[in-house]
């Protein structure tokens, strides 16, 4: 498909991914054998099998059972390295990067043993791929707002290295304004924020993430479309959705690709991205999500270009690196 070669072959930016989303089946495994730890899977391949999920919780459940064999800095360190192997392969300059502290420190692993680990590796593809990487802190919101603000303050010694913080897990129960307080002091040190919103939640969350957040993006945002209101004010205001195909597929966010609503969100002049939230378990990396989209929707080159242009518009990048890849 030549429009799948032309997005495969245009630098692009990544803004919507979660590290520990990036952990392939083999590399658990691995680590599971280095650390003596049981999976309950049989092998590789019976991993890549239990990827199926009917909602977000029964992913979550996966998702955290996996990251389970993160263990020491130099897990930390494949998995970023990995990944960011990945970005270069597939022609992603710049990334921006969430990772869940939370998922970590409650298993009694320290900030230094993940950081440490994430700093080597975007060190290495600053300097061998020439790659901007950011990073998000992301808060889980099933958890408390308490738990948020120990994430945030345990950070310290690392914000130079965090551009943003963001919000993901269960989103249905809970909402923006369990995260009011922490977000203000988040933005009263400086950091920039985007949280999860209208993937399974209301559009009201979305409003909630905007008014209560004070965020700069809308992670996913796909539930924006029932509420014309909302379309609007996004437009206006040119607040970007990170969107993620083959993840609300997965997820059954949507019923199939060809439903997907992106080509709608961005005809009607929002600031639309594409993804891949967490690669590993839906079934592609960033150039796969953007062929899912080619193969199942009626897109024009146009549109094609407007997505990856979109992607550094709705950067964290200074103006100057922006103008570089628009
Ligand atoms: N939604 C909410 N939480 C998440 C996701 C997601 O898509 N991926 C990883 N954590
Ligand atoms: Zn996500």
């Amino acid at each position: 498909n030549r429009l799948v070669e032309f997005a495969n072959k245009l630098p692009k930016a990544e803004l919507h991914i979660h590290i520990e989303g990036s952990l392939e089946p083999a590399l658990m495994w691995r680590l599971a054998q280095k650390h003596n730890i049981t999976l309950p899977f049989e092998s590789v391949e019976a991993i890549e099998h239990a990827y199926q999920f009917e909602d977000l919780q029964s992913f979550l459940d996966l998702y955290y059972q996996g990251a389970d064999v993160l263990r020491d800095e130099d897990d930390f360190y494949t998995l970023m390295w990995s990944y960011l192997c990945k970005c270069h392969e597939q022609k992603v300059v710049h990334t921006e990067i969430m990772f869940d502290p939370q998922t970590h420190t409650a298993r009694g692993i320290d900030f230094s043993i993940f950081m440490e680990g994430f700093k080597k590796a975007i060190a290495q593809a600053k300097q061998e791929f020439g790659m901007s990487v950011y990073l998000i802190l992301s808060f889980l919101r099933h958890l408390s707002e308490q738990s948020a603000f120990d994430a945030l303050y345990q950070a310290k010694p690392y914000y130079e290295m965090i551009k943003a913080v963001g919000l993901d897990s269960s989103e249905l129960g809970n909402p923006p304004e369990k995260f009011e307080k922490v977000f203000a002091e988040a933005k009263s040190l400086g950091f920039k924020r985007v949280a999860h919103a209208g993937e399974e939640g209301p559009p009201s969350y979305i409003w909630g993430a905007i008014e209560l957040l004070d965020v700069h993006r809308i992670d996913h945002g796909v539930r924006s479309s029932e509420d014309l209101a909302l379309i609007e004010y996004l437009r206006k205001h040119e607040i970007p959705l990170t969107v993620c195909p083959l993840s609300n597929v997965k997820l059954c966010v949507v019923g199939s690709m060809q439903e997907h609503n992106i080509l709608s969100l961005l005809s009607q002049g929002l600031l639309v991205t594409v993804n891949a939230d967490d690669p590993s378990y839906f079934g592609g990396y960033l150039n796969e999500n953007y062929a899912a989209i080619i193969e199942n929707l009626d897109i024009s080159e146009r549109q094609v270009k407007q997505l990856i242009v979109n992607g550094f518009r709705a950067s964290f990048l200074p103006d100057a690196a922006k103008q570089q890849w628009i």
